[in-house]
């Protein structure tokens, strides 16, 4: 993990309040592992705290990060204020992404996403197919204006669709979207509202490896000031840190 003034390359808006920046700086170098997030200043002196923002992609040719993010409050705001050749003080990369070790050609894989947990998924889902992993993708918005990166996962393989007036995919949510699944996978991902997570979790049970990107409200980011903990599953007395020892988690690991 390191610190840097990354330059922003370029920003674009691509639905109502969801914007795409692209980032260039060395710590894109350190930037391998899909379901890592960085670490924003927001540069008025008056937002003290960071912001996490999940990683969507890298590109090590272009020395380039993209991050999509949903303007959610004060923080945001101005990050969608921003313009090329600005710059904005990162830390990261930070936590623990998802595991694609021991996944390879003839597995299945599902990928689960609601709303603005979709971003970290698309840098997960390409190296996935990498490795020959076959990827199915579930997505689920709250309706067809709301929808963003359909094309770029539909690029990538299968891709069902939700919305929750039925103006875009399936009416429902992305647990509509699995119900409907005729196939059985053998790895299951998903980042999203702990409702989709528990959805996830309770559908799969019997699949061995399930992986759930939680999300926390965090300070330092990086496991010092106890911000972010929740519960052991097995033992609720014990807590882990969701920036430091996550934000994956196995299914069944801590309560969601
Ligand atoms: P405000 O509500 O004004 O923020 C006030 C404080 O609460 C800030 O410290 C802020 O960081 C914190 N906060 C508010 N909402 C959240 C939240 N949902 N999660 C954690 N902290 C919050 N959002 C995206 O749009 N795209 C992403 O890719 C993304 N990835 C994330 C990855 C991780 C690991 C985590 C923990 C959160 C992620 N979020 C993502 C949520 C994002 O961090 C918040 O939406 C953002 O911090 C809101 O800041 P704000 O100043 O606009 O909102
Ligand atoms: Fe400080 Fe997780 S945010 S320990």
């Amino acid at each position: 993990m390191k610190q840097e003034m990354m330059t922003i390359v370029r920003q674009q808006q691509l639905a109502p309040r969801i914007h795409e920046m692209v980032l260039t700086g060395e710590l894109v170098k350190q930037m391998k592992r899909p379901g890592q997030f960085i670490h924003i200043r927001v540069p008025r002196a008056d937002l003290l705290l960071r912001r996490p923002i999940s990683i969507n992609q890298i590109d090590q040719d272009q020395a380039t990060c993209t991050i999509i993010y949903r303007i959610e409050g004060d923080g945001t705001k101005v990050f969608a204020e921003l313009e090329a050749g600005d710059q904005l003080d990162v830390m990261g990369p930070l936590g623990n992404g998802f595991d694609l070790s021991d996944l390879g050609q003839g597995d299945k894989a599902f990928i689960v996403g609601g709303g603005i947990g979709v971003p970290p998924l698309y840098e997960l889902s390409k190296q996935l197919k990498n490795k020959g992993v076959e990827v199915i993708h579930f997505l689920g918005f709250a309706s067809k204006e709301h929808v963003y990166y359909d094309e770029e996962f539909l690029a990538l393989g299968d891709t069902r669709f939700s919305t929750d007036d039925g103006s875009f995919g399936i009416q429902g949510n992305v647990g509509n979207l699995l119900l409907a699944a005729e196939e059985k996978p053998t790895v299951v991902f998903a980042c999203g509202n702990n409702g989709l997570l528990k959805t996830v979790e309770q559908l799969y049970g019997e699949v061995e490896n399930v992986q759930l990107s939680l999300e926390s409200r965090m300070a330092c980011g990086m496991g010092a000031c106890y911000a972010c903990v929740c519960h052991v599953a097995d033992d609720p007395s014990k807590s882990v840190k969701v920036c430091d020892d996550g934000p994956v988690f196995q299914a069944g690991e801590v309560i969601i």
